[in-house]
């Protein structure tokens, strides 16, 4: 089986030596955890073994994307110069097509690695998931021709979801979904599917224990391969995230 490591000190030997190519894998975790430098993570040491990746984001600049690499001595920019990383910055506006303007993304770069943040926010704006047509149509005769639209806010539905998730493993990339949880709930993911239609879950955690905040990691699924399924300490070094033994 061909395996993709992760980029993330610690975490390969968490699944086996790296995550089966192909899967989508949910991040998931409350505000602050480090959804999106895992996932930048990941595209960055990916791209600098020559897998090229695509980072979409639906919620940072480009400047705060670059600023954050910074801050651990990525250089994105020069690696999108190379072609191995693509930053999309989905204008959320004009968003109908988005899964169609990451696949053609996807196949510029020869794209091996996908990071979306966040799948939450990319569903709450409604997005069309069999979209092969031109922008140019309007929502009705999109409708009439049986294309379907992931529901506007938190009404999505089960169905739009597995679909959505459906069409991203079409892309064939090795993906990091990012998806934002609830505060304390019994889901993993806000909208409480995502983690059962996605092949792999790693939620991220913030633990206050005594006056102390504790940051933890946990693979909680891993289609076709064995996890350990333990609470890993994380720490931020100067390249980046690094899970503890
Ligand atoms: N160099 C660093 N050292 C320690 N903590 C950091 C460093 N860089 C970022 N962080 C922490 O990571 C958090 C943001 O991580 P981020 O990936 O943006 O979270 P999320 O996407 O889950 O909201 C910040 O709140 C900050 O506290
Ligand atoms: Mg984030």
């Amino acid at each position: 089986m061909e395996r993709v490591n992760t980029g993330i000190p610690g975490l390969d030997n968490l699944i086996g030596g790296g995550i089966p190519a192909g899967l989508s894998v949910l991040v998931a975790g409350t505000c602050g955890t480090g959804k999106t430098i895992l996932s930048l993570q990941f595209l960055y040491n990916g791209a600098l073994e020559g897998d090229p990746g695509v980072y979409v984001t639906f919620e940072e600049s480009k400047d705060k994307i670059f600023s954050q690499g910074g801050e651990f001595g990525w250089d994105l920019k020069g690696l999108e110069d190379k072609n191995l990383l693509d930053i999309y910055v989905v204008d959320t506006d004009d968003i109908d097509d988005v899964l169609a303007d990451i696949k053609r993304r996807i196949e510029k770069i020869n794209a091996r690695r996908l990071a979306l943040d966040s799948l939450t926010t990319m569903m709450e704006h409604g997005v069309i998931y069999r979209s092969k047509i031109s922008k140019d149509l309007g929502r009705r005769e999109r409708e009439k021709l049986g294309l379907r639209f992931a529901s506007k806010g938190f009404d999505v539905t089960r169905k739009d979801i597995y679909a959505i998730i459906g069409e991203i493993n079409k892309f064939g990339t090795t993906s990091f979904l990012v998806s934002e949880a609830g505060e304390g709930g019994e889901y993993i993911s806000r909208d409480t599917i995502s983690e059962f239609a996605c092949d792999g879950v790693i939620q991220l955690k913030i633990n206050e224990f005594g006056g102390e905040i504790e940051r933890l990691l946990s693979v909680r699924k891993m289609r076709g391969t064995k996890i350990n399924i333990s609470l890993s300490p994380i720490k931020f070094n100067d390249s980046g995230i690094v899970i503890e033994e």
